[in-house]
C-alpha cells in the first residue's frame, strides 16, 4: 500500500502538470476532515441527498422495484457512516422487507463502527459488512442467486473522468443480473456561485482537507513540504461542469522527499492537481451509460434541484 503511494507521488510530481490522485486524501485525518466538510453550510451535497432519503423513502423503494416477499441484497459501495442509508434501512425493516445490508468499505475501522451503530439503532437489520476493494467484494458475492441492489451515493463517481465512470458502471453490470438495480447519487450542474463555495468553505475545512495530502507525504514519505508555503486553490468551469482542486505554490521552492530520494522544484504559482468533482445532467449520464448494460428507470431530486439519485436497471 505505502509502496503504491510512494510510486504514485513520485510519478505524479515528476509530470507536467503535477498531479496526485484524490484517493490519497483519505488517511485517518482526511476521513475526519471529510466528515467535517459534510457539516459545512456551503457543502450542500450531503444534505441534498439526505433529504431525498428522508423525504422520498417510499419513492426510492418503488423505483428500485423492491418486493416485500422477495429477498434481496442491498450493497453499498463506500458506506462511510451510513447516515443517508439509515433512513431507507429503517423503513425497510419497519415494513418487514426481507433483505440483508452489505456495506462495503476499504476501511475495516469505518465498517466496525457502522456495524456497532446499526446494531444499536436498527437491531433487527441483517448486516453483513464487507471489507475490501469494491470489485473484489462484488466478485465474492456475485454468485449468490439473489436479487441485488447497489447503492453508490454522494457523487463519489464524480472523482472519475467520464470514460472511467463508464468503465466502472460497466463493471458493476458485469457483476449483476438482468433486473438488478444501481442507485447512483450525482451532483447536478448548477451555477458557479453555488458550487465553488462548496469546495472553498469559509471555515477552511476543505483547504485543510486538500493540504492534508502534503502532511501525509511528509509523514509517510519523509518529506519537507512547508504547508504555509502552499495554498488550496479550487476552480469550477460552468462550461465543462467540472470542479477541480489544486494545491498552489506561493513561492519558488524546492521540496525533498527522502523516501523517493528526490527533490522537486515548484515555481511560484505552480499547481498540483489533486481532484476532479464532476457535475452531471441527463445528457452526460446518458452518454456515460451508452457503453454499459444499464438503462435509466427513474430519477429522484431534492427540493432545490441540486442533487439527483438515478435508478439504473441492469438490462
Ligand atoms: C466524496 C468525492 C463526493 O468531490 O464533492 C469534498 C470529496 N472534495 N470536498 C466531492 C470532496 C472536496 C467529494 N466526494
Amino acid at each position: 500500500m505505502i509502496d503504491q503511494f510512494k510510486t504514485d507521488v513520485e510519478a505524479g510530481l515528476s509530470q507536467e502538470p503535477k498531479t496526485i490522485s484524490s484517493k490519497y486524501f483519505y488517511d485517518a485525518k482526511g476521513d475526519a476532515l471529510f466528515v467535517e466538510i459534510m457539516k459545512m453550510p456551503e457543502y450542500y451535497l450531503t444534505r441534498a441527498e439526505y433529504e431525498i432519503f428522508s423525504q422520498q423513502t417510499e419513492a426510492i423503494i418503488a423505483a428500485l422495484g423492491l418486493d416485500k416477499n422477495r429477498y434481496f441484497e442491498l450493497i453499498e459501495l463506500g458506506a462511510g457512516n451510513g447516515q443517508k442509508t439509515k433512513e431507507l434501512l429503517k423503513v425497510l425493516v419497519n415494513k418487514e422487507f426481507d433483505f440483508a445490508y452489505f456495506p462495503v468499505d476499504i476501511s475495516a475501522n469505518a465498517l466496525s463502527k457502522l456495524e456497532d451503530d446499526l446494531a444499536e439503532e436498527i437491531p433487527l437489520l441483517n448486516v453483513q459488512t464487507q471489507q475490501g476493494e469494491y470489485f473484489k467484494v462484488l466478485s465474492r458475492i456475485r454468485e449468490t442467486p439473489f436479487r441485488k441492489v447497489i447503492l453508490f451515493l454522494g457523487s463519489n463517481i464524480g472523482n472519475m473522468k467520464d470514460e472511467l465512470a463508464s468503465k466502472f458502471i460497466y463493471q458493476l453490470g458485469a457483476n449483476l443480473r438482468p433486473q438488478d438495480r444501481v442507485f447512483l447519487g450525482v451532483d447536478l450542474i448548477k451555477p458557479k456561485s453555488i458550487i465553488l463555495p462548496a469546495y472553498n468553505d469559509k471555515a477552511g475545512i476543505t483547504e485543510a482537507f486538500n493540504l492534508n495530502l502534503l502532511h501525509r507525504i511528509n509523514r509517510e514519505l519523509d518529506a519537507n513540504f512547508d504547508l504555509d508555503k502552499f495554498r488550496h486553490c479550487p476552480e469550477y468551469s460552468e462550461r465543462d461542469g467540472i470542479a477541480k482542486s489544486f494545491i498552489e505554490s506561493k513561492i519558488d521552492q524546492t521540496v525533498t522527499i527522502n523516501k523517493v530520494n528526490k527533490t522537486f522544484q515548484f515555481k511560484k504559482g505552480e499547481r498540483i492537481h489533486t481532484e476532479i468533482s464532476r457535475k452531471y445532467n441527463d445528457e452526460i449520464i446518458k452518454k456515460i451509460l451508452l457503453s454499459t448494460d444499464f438503462e435509466i428507470l427513474d430519477k429522484l431530486t431534492d427540493s432545490h434541484g441540486y442533487f439527483a439519485d438515478y435508478v439504473l436497471n441492469r438490462k
